[in-house]
């Protein structure tokens, strides 16, 4: 109901209360009608403006608290015209888009609390792991008291390699919290990409001559590709994806490295015809910690980490990588780089943007 009728109808019925009691005791109609249109008058006028500064400063009150002061601005400017007809709805309505806000503000916290829990339970079933390890080798030389000195060595050995596993994911676990805080800048240079792939293809060299598996870079480009990219990190984005190419790749067969130029992008893919990925995995392979049934079981993947690392940057690029993968076929990696831009100077020779 608007306010104006509201206020109407009260006067009225005071007009209409007061007029029957000053017939009653003056017996004049002319009376009647004068008492009947000065109470009618002043109690509109009354009604009108009290109620309107009660509704207003109460209202102005909520909806000040509701923008937490946000508008800076008077009920009246902020509702416009609206709010001298039927402010209360608009300010129920108002309430109900405030109160919808903040439930998904709540479910958002709700999820990321979730997210934190199992972040948690994460890692302390990764640290778990390696940490049992060593203390039952270490147990195993102790009981032992070192008589058989190969066994110790080879213990100690195997000790080792958990400490290296643990430091290894107290890394990757830094370098995450660094890139999701975002205390980790991207340092743009220029570089030309064919060259850092060959040269993270010689790093992992020797790893993938003990994996059998035959590493190829199919440079289709009679020219190298200039790009502009924080190199070290790349070099990281590509380690990772061709590492898991070994890890997941079957013995004997090949990871393949391409380069596709797009308009303003190069696109790099890494391909593998390794133990490839379940489709209903793909969605989540890049979450911190996820790792497929298959990598658990075998008990080859690392930290479950490096494509949430390799995720973070390439975004934090504002690039995209997907991935595309076939179960007991193989699985393809791609992610876009910037290509630098190049002038062409007066002798033709493409130079580059400062
Ligand atoms: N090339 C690949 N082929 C098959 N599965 C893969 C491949 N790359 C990644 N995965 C799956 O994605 C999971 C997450 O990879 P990643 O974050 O690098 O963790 P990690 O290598 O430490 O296991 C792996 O555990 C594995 O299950
Ligand atoms: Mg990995």
């Amino acid at each position: 109901m608007k306010l104006r009728v509201l206020v109407f109808i009260n006067a009225f019925a005071v007009a209409v209360t007061l007029s029957i009691a000053n017939y009653y005791f003056q017996q004049s109609l002319h009376a009647v009608l004068v008492t009947f249109s000065a109470t009618f008058i002043i109690s509109y006028i009354i009604f009108y403006y009290l109620i309107e500064k009660y509704i207003y400063s109460k209202i102005k009150l909520i909806y000040k608290q509701i923008h937490n002061l946000k508008l800076g601005r008077d009920l009246r400017d902020a509702l416009g015209e609206h709010v001298s007809a039927d402010p209360i709805s608009d300010v129920q309505q108002e309430v109900k888009e405030w109160a919808n806000q903040k439930k998904g503000e709540i479910e958002v916290l709700r999820a990321q609390e979730k997210f934190r829990r199992e972040f948690l339970s994460n890692i302390s079933h990764e640290f778990k792991t390696p940490l049992f390890a060593i203390q039952g080798y270490i147990d195993a030389i102790e009981d032992d008291d070192f008589e058989d000195k190969d066994m110790a060595r080879e213990f100690l050995q195997k000790a080792a390699r958990n400490v290296e596993r643990l430091s290894f994911l107290i890394k990757d676990l830094d370098e995450i919290s660094k890139l999701e805080t975002g205390q980790i800048a991207i340092n743009y240079t220029k570089f030309k990409i064919n060259d850092l792939i060959k040269e993270v293809l010689e790093n992992l060299e020797m790893k993938a001559k003990k994996h059998h598996i035959k590493l190829v870079f199919k440079e289709k480009y009679d020219e190298s590709i200039m790009v502009n990219a924080d190199k070290q990190k790349i070099t990281q984005v590509l380690t990772n994806l061709i590492d898991n190419s070994l890890k997941y790749g079957k013995e004997g067969g090949t990871t393949g490295i391409s380069l596709f130029e797009l308009h303003d992008q190069v696109l790099v893919e890494i391909t593998d015809d390794g133990i490839g990925i379940e489709e209903k995995y793909l969605p989540r392979l890049f979450e911190r910690f996820f790792r497929t049934d298959s990598s658990r079981s075998r008990q080859i993947g690392g930290s479950g980490l490096g494509l949430a690392i390799v995720k973070h940057i390439v975004e934090a690029h504002d690039q995209t990588i997907n991935v595309r993968s076939t179960e007991g076929l193989g699985s393809t990696f791609g992610f876009t780089l910037q290509k630098a831009k190049q002038q062409i100077n007066i002798a033709g020779i493409p130079v580059l943007k400062s």
